[in-house]
This record gives C-alpha cells, sequence and structure tokens, in this order.
C-alpha cells in the first residue's frame, strides 16, 4: 500500500480528466514493490489489463492511497500480474485496475515483445474461399440496368440474361463521341465527362428516376494485359470512365441507392494458374476501395473474375448480380468463389542474416526525401556501402546533409536527376550504373507524387497525374532490371490502395498498379515485395499535410520510423508478396465511416475490434425510433444537440458552441468532412443529405430544419 501526494499542477488540470493521466501513473506504480529485487535493473512495461472500473472522480484535495495485490506468478517468465486498486482517506475504492500485467523487457522478452508490438501494424489481404453461388434467383433482381459493356460476349451475355429474367438493360459502349446508336443503347467517350452527364440525363430522364438501377461496369477489360512482356501504359479508359461516371451520377441522382458493380478480368493472382496480367484493371481496386467512402450509397462490389469460358463467366457473374450477397470483393475462379478479407499479418521467428551486400549497388527512386532517403540512411546502417539516389529534382540542402553524413560512414551515394517513368531517362541511368557501379542488387521505388482531392473534386487530368511515377515508374523499373541479378524488387506502395482513402481515390488507384505488379514479377520468378505503408511520422508527405492529425483521431495513427524500417527488414528477410504496415484502429475508423461496419473487406478484423469497442464511448447516436418518442420539442433540442455534437466530431472537438445562422463552412468543414458528416448522420437517421451541403454555405438552423422535414 501506498501514499499518493498530488502535486499542486496536476490538482489543477485534474478538471479535465475522469483520472489524470500523471494520477494514473503513480496509482499504478503501486505495483513496482513487488518486482523482483535480483533485476533491479531489469525495465519492465505494462503490457496488459484485464478489466478496468471507474467509481468515482478522485478529487485534486483528496488524500488518496494505492493498493497492489501481486497474484503468485502465472509461470511466464519476466512476467508480473496484479490488481491496483485506488482508495480516498475513507476506504472507498475510486477505481480498480484487475489483471494489470508487466513484462520485463530483457533478453528473450525484449525480442518478443518488440515482435508483439510490430506484428500490430500488420495485414495482409486473404482471399477466402466461399460457398458457392447456385442457382440465380436467390436475392432479389433490380428491374432496371446500366451495363458499361467491354463490346464483347460478358456485357452481351449479361445484358440477354438480365432481359429474360425480366430486366431492363440500358448498354453503354466507348466510342469517340456520345451517341443514341439504338434504344437502350447508347456511345460514350471515358474522357468527356459532359457526356456521361448527357447519358445520365437520358437514362434517368422524366418518369424513370425513381426506378432503382444497378451498375455494372466491364469497362476495365478494355485495357490491353501484359502482352509478351508488354503494356500499353497510355491507357485509362478504365478509371477516367468510373471516374466520370460517379461524377454525372451524384448530379443526376443524389445520393439515391442503387449498387455499382466493378468487374475486372485477370487482375489477382490467387490459384496457381491465374494469369494476373490484367495490370491496368488493377487501378480500379484502389479505386473502387475508395468509392465505399465517398459514396457509399452505391454499394459498390469489385469482382474479379480468370479462368472461365465466355458462357461460364457470363453466368458465374449473373449469379453474382442476382444475389442480396454481402460481400464487396469477390474473385471467381471456375467453380470456385473467393472474397476478400483484410487480416493479421505475423512475422515469424528468424535468424537475423546481413541484409544488403557491400559489393552490390542499390537504386532508391525517391530517395532524395522523405522515406526513400530515411530508408537510404537505414540501409547504410545495415551495411549496404553502394547507393544511387533518384529524384527528378536536385537534392535538397537537408538531404545533401544528410548524404554527406552517408559518405562519411563509408557509403559511396550517387544522386541522379531522373524521372522514372520515362523510360529514356531511366534506362540511360541504369546503363551508366551499369558501367561505373557494382551490380544492381536491389531496387527500391519510393517515388510518388499526390494531388488529394475526392472523386468528385477532381478532373481527369488531376486523377491521372499522380500515375506517372507510380504506374509508368514502376513498369520501367521491371522491365528495364530485367537482367540485373537482383535480390529485391520492393515497391512502397500505401495503405490507401489496400483499404481504400477518402480524398485519395487518384492515388488510391495508382498505387494498386504497384500491388498487383509485385505478384506479376513473383509468378514470372522476379524477386518482388509490395508495403503498403501506412502513414509514417515525422518524414515525408504524411507529415507535410494537414490530414496528420485528422487522421490520428480517425484510427489511423503514424507510425516511428524505425518500426517500419525495422518491419521493412523483417520483410526483405521473409519476403512476403504484399503486407500492410499501418497503425490503424477499424473501430475509430468506422466511427467516421459508419458503413464499413458491414464491409465484408473488415469482417474478421472487426470481431477482433468488438470486444476493445465495447468498452470505448461509441460516440452520441440517435436514430428515428429514439426521436420518434419524443415529442415535438424535445426531437427538436435532441436533434439539434446530436447534429452539433456530430459537427464537433468531425472537427476534433469533444462539444461546440455554435452560432446558428452562420455558414457551417465558415467553421472550416471540408471536402471529406462533409463526406464523414454525411455518411454518419445518414446512416443513424436514414436521411438523404447531398454531399455538397455543407460545402455550399448552409447555416446550421436551416440544416437543422432539412433533417427534422425528414423526420
Ligand atoms: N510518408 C508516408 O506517410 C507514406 C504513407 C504511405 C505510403 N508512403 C509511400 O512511401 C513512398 C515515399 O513517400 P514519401 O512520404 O517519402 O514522399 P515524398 O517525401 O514526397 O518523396 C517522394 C519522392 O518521389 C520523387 N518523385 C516523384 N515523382 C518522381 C518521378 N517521376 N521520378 C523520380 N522521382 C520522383 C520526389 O522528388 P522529385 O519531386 O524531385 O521528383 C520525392 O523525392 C511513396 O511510395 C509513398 O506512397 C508514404
Amino acid at each position: 500500500m501506498a501514499r499518493i501526494v498530488i502535486p499542486r499542477e496536476v490538482a489543477e488540470d485534474m478538471s479535465g480528466y475522469i483520472v489524470h493521466p500523471a494520477l494514473m501513473d503513480a496509482f499504478l506504480q503501486g505495483i513496482t514493490p513487488f518486482l523482483p529485487e535480483e533485476q533491479e535493473d531489469e525495465t519492465y512495461v505494462p503490457v496488459a489489463v484485464r478489466q478496468v472500473k471507474f467509481y468515482q472522480r478522485p478529487g485534486p484535495d483528496e488524500l488518496l492511497w494505492t493498493h497492489a495485490v501481486v497474484r503468485p506468478a502465472t509461470g511466464e517468465q519476466g512476467t508480473l500480474e496484479g490488481d491496483v486498486f485506488l482508495l480516498n482517506e475513507q476506504g472507498q475504492v475510486l477505481l480498480e485496475v484487475l489483471g494489470f500485467r508487466l513484462q520485463s523487457l530483457g533478453g528473450d522478452n525484449t525480442q518478443e515483445f518488440t515482435r508483439q508490438r510490430l506484428n500490430q501494424l500488420l495485414y495482409t489481404l486473404e482471399w477466402r474461399p466461399q460457398a458457392r453461388r447456385e442457382q440465380p434467383g436467390q436475392g432479389t433482381l433490380r428491374k432496371r440496368w446500366l451495363i458499361f459493356s467491354e463490346c464483347g460476349e460478358l456485357g452481351e451475355s449479361l445484358a440477354e440474361r438480365l432481359h429474360a429474367a425480366g430486366a431492363e438493360c440500358i448498354v453503354v459502349v466507348p466510342g469517340d463521341s456520345y451517341r443514341q446508336l439504338a434504344p437502350r443503347q447508347y456511345e460514350v467517350p471515358p474522357a468527356d465527362p459532359r457526356a456521361f452527364q448527357r447519358l445520365c440525363e437520358e437514362v434517368w430522364s422524366e418518369g424513370s428516376e425513381e426506378i432503382p438501377t444497378d451498375i455494372v461496369y466491364l469497362w476495365g477489360m478494355l485495357t490491353t494485359p501484359v502482352c509478351d512482356g508488354m503494356l500499353d501504359l497510355e491507357q485509362d479508359r478504365a478509371e477516367s470512365g468510373v471516374l466520370h461516371l460517379l461524377q454525372a451520377h451524384a448530379v443526376a441522382k443524389g445520393n439515391s441507392s442503387s449498387r455499382l458493380w466493378l468487374v475486372t478480368s485477370g487482375v489477382h493472382a490467387i490459384e496457381e494458374q491465374d494469369r494476373a496480367t490484367a495490370l491496368l484493371q488493377a487501378p480500379l481496386w484502389g479505386l473502387g476501395r475508395t468509392i465505399v467512402y465517398e459514396h457509399p450509397h452505391l454499394h459498390t462490389t469489385l469482382i474479379d473474375i480468370d479462368g472461365m469460358a465466355p458462357e461460364e463467366q457470363a453466368e458465374r457473374v449473373f449469379k453474382e448480380l442476382w444475389s442480396d450477397d454481402v460481400e464487396d470483393e469477390v474473385a471467381l475462379r471456375g467453380e470456385r468463389r473467393y472474397a476478400a478479407r483484410l487480416a493479421r499479418y505475423h512475422l515469424r521467428d528468424e535468424q537475423a542474416r546481413p541484409l544488403f551486400r557491400s559489393d552490390g549497388t542499390y537504386l532508391i527512386t525517391g530517395g532524395l526525401s522523405g522515406v526513400g532517403l530515411r530508408t537510404a540512411q537505414w540501409m547504410v546502417e545495415q551495411g549496404a556501402r553502394h547507393l544511387i539516389l533518384l529524384g527528378r529534382r536536385v537534392a535538397s540542402k537537408g538531404a545533401e546533409t544528410v548524404i554527406e553524413s552517408l559518405r562519411a560512414a563509408g557509403a559511396s551515394v550517387h544522386t541522379m536527376q531522373v524521372d522514372v517513368s520515362r523510360e529514356q531517362e531511366l534506362a540511360q541511368a541504369l546503363a551508366w550504373l551499369r558501367r561505373e557501379l557494382p551490380p544492381l542488387r536491389g531496387v527500391f521505388h519510393s517515388a510518388v507524387v499526390l494531388d488529394d482531392g475526392t472523386l468528385l473534386q477532381l478532373t481527369r487530368e488531376r486523377f491521372l497525374g499522380v500515375r506517372p511515377p507510380r504506374i509508368a515508374g514502376a513498369w520501367n523499373l521491371h522491365r528495364l532490371t530485367l537482367d540485373d541479378p537482383l535480390d529485391y524488387f520492393v515497391l512502397f506502395s500505401s495503405a490507401a490502395s489496400l483499404i481504400g482513402s477518402p480524398g485519395q481515390g487518384n492515388y488510391a488507384a495508382a498505387s494498386a498498379f504497384l500491388d498487383q505488379l509485385a505478384f506479376y514479377r513473383r509468378r514470372h520468378g522476379y524477386p518482388a515485395l509490395c508495403v503498403n505503408w501506412g502513414r509514417w511520422g515525422e518524414i515525408g508527405q504524411a507529415t507535410r499535410e494537414s490530414r496528420g492529425q485528422r487522421l490520428d483521431a480517425r484510427g489511423f495513427a503514424s507510425m516511428r520510423p524505425e518500426d517500419g524500417l525495422a518491419i521493412l527488414g523483417t520483410l526483405l528477410r521473409q519476403s512476403p508478396p504484399q503486407v500492410g504496415v499501418m497503425s490503424f484502429y477499424l473501430p475509430d475508423w468506422s466511427r467516421f465511416y459508419p458503413n464499413l461496419t458491414a464491409s465484408s473487406l473488415f469482417n474478421s478484423l472487426a470481431a477482433e475490434s468488438e470486444a476493445q469497442e465495447e468498452q470505448r464511448d461509441s460516440g452520441p447516436r440517435l436514430t428515428r425510433e429514439m426521436l420518434a418518442e419524443l415529442d415535438a420539442e424535445q426531437r427538436q433540442r435532441v436533434l439539434s444537440e446530436y447534429l452539433s455534437n456530430q459537427i464537433a466530431r468531425v472537427l476534433g472537438h469533444s462539444s461546440l458552441k455554435l452560432d446558428a445562422r452562420l455558414p457551417l463552412n465558415w467553421l472550416g468543414i471540408d471536402s471529406l468532412m462533409s463526406v464523414e458528416l454525411k455518411n454518419r448522420i445518414s446512416a443513424d437517421l436514414n436521411v438523404t443529405i447531398p454531399v455538397t451541403t455543407f460545402l455550399q454555405g448552409i447555416t446550421f438552423e436551416v440544416f437543422l430544419t432539412q433533417i427534422a422535414e425528414q423526420m
């Protein structure tokens, strides 16, 4: 038992907390006298708590006691476990922390502890076999379909089947200009946003606007796959078409609910015989995963088909369309059906071995700043002696200083101004490298440009503007180093393509190319590792944007660079094809994107999070049913409080004093916050809110009235 004296500064600050962090720390120290005396120098860290029971808030002037009860050792070496109680002078228990566990960092425990901590950051995408759909017709079939046909058998055959099942089909093919080819048949140029607007006006014209219409998008299949090792990088019909379709749909249909099916062919490498050559369809997956956040009412479903005759493809896809299935991401392979799950990835035990050869050269694109430059430093620490760092611009003063320190440490570091998306420039740099430096042993592709915006804000040019370093750059690196004796070919991709990223649909799409390139290379016997990084702390793009702090509050925290690099080292040794490395907490994330709780991609993580979630405040929720119980005056007050709390939450405040007559956008609500607000409020109250509402100068007063009218 020990007495706690609260210092004045802590006492003055206590009103903002249930239990002040400094008091919590002092109170938990109550267990430390029980640490083994013979290991005085040993460091113990808290690793687990079974239960916390809070009874009463300690007052700043109270005399407090901490009482610890330590249980006999559980058998695990280097751990201490007990229950700790906080009591006041009267002996009343204010707080209990039960099953509080400390673990020694000594020897093996340090390694194990670090491994466990790093494992928390790791994710992988698993394709899990699913039950086959036997018969079509087990769900609801929409009455109206818009099919963006790939001008081949699949589109035609789907239209026929839907028609035979009693549905109306409107078929759209890509062409040079907007034309109606026949009744319910249109030609639309993928690059022209106005043509999509005309199409949507036509499709949802007077009389038909209320009929729910599902959309099947097959245009991704118009891009040619890798053929004889070549890829036509100019093709963008797949993504441009979807972008323009979404924008036109938003104007014509607002938030009304329908379903969007994005069908690709040959993107994923799931079974041995899969082609995985449709690299230019891969961006649709990154894009589709982002549409899920920004346009939840479209209930986007991604389907990848492979290894089937045309008739079988049509039959299998048709069964998918005619079902009320809850899977968001499906792969169809002959008779087999797989569904994607984001799952935990675990590092294996390993014998540390040197990662880099002192007589080999390592190339880092984007190596003159951020993550690339930090990786270069780490590589030198790990024994690399010849580095070549590429960027389009000359090294900044700060980068020069770092590079000088690497040279002082004994490494030869070369910098070159090369645009990796330009084949000739890269080829020349590689030719020089092969002449002047030891053999190229590793490529680390870290080059990136960003141009964030929601899908409604992005033009085709902005959408495609982030592609060159990602798509052309990665492809050039792949092709031009095929004959080099590489140990590593590492693609620095992003969490954006793995789990989607609101406001970064272009980046998510371009990054998805990197993900599939890794699989493609491995299929052909070349080394490849794709790392889908989450946010790095201290360095790189994420520290330059204002998004950082917002993302912290949304369960997407930053990682310490040393953790990222320690993981990179292990991944290089263990060589999986693709791993997500991110500090990600699903319950917080889905609080801002409530539709994710129904997303099958996050299914297995959601189950894990549920237990943690129960203990956390899930924020003020309100439902129509709750409001219906109230009289008019109460309803208005509760609704007003709820809406102002939601606005406070997206702005990162615990509460907010609103002047109801001032425009909400004066508070700093941006387009992403708009998406979050719309998603959350419409999910809770089942109301329709156009996404542009908060950006158009609406006042709280008017907003409240608009919502109240829908109750
Ligand atoms: N930092 C993070 O939190 C984070 C999160 C997720 C993923 N990542 C991934 O980690 C990698 C590095 O990100 P970062 O934060 O370090 O970005 P960064 O600081 O902006 O560095 C990117 C570098 O790429 C170079 N670059 C851009 N286009 C190029 C081109 N066409 N040819 C050659 N170099 C080009 C840029 O230099 P020039 O403009 O001079 O060419 C810049 O030095 C990226 O792949 C990124 O997607 C980072």
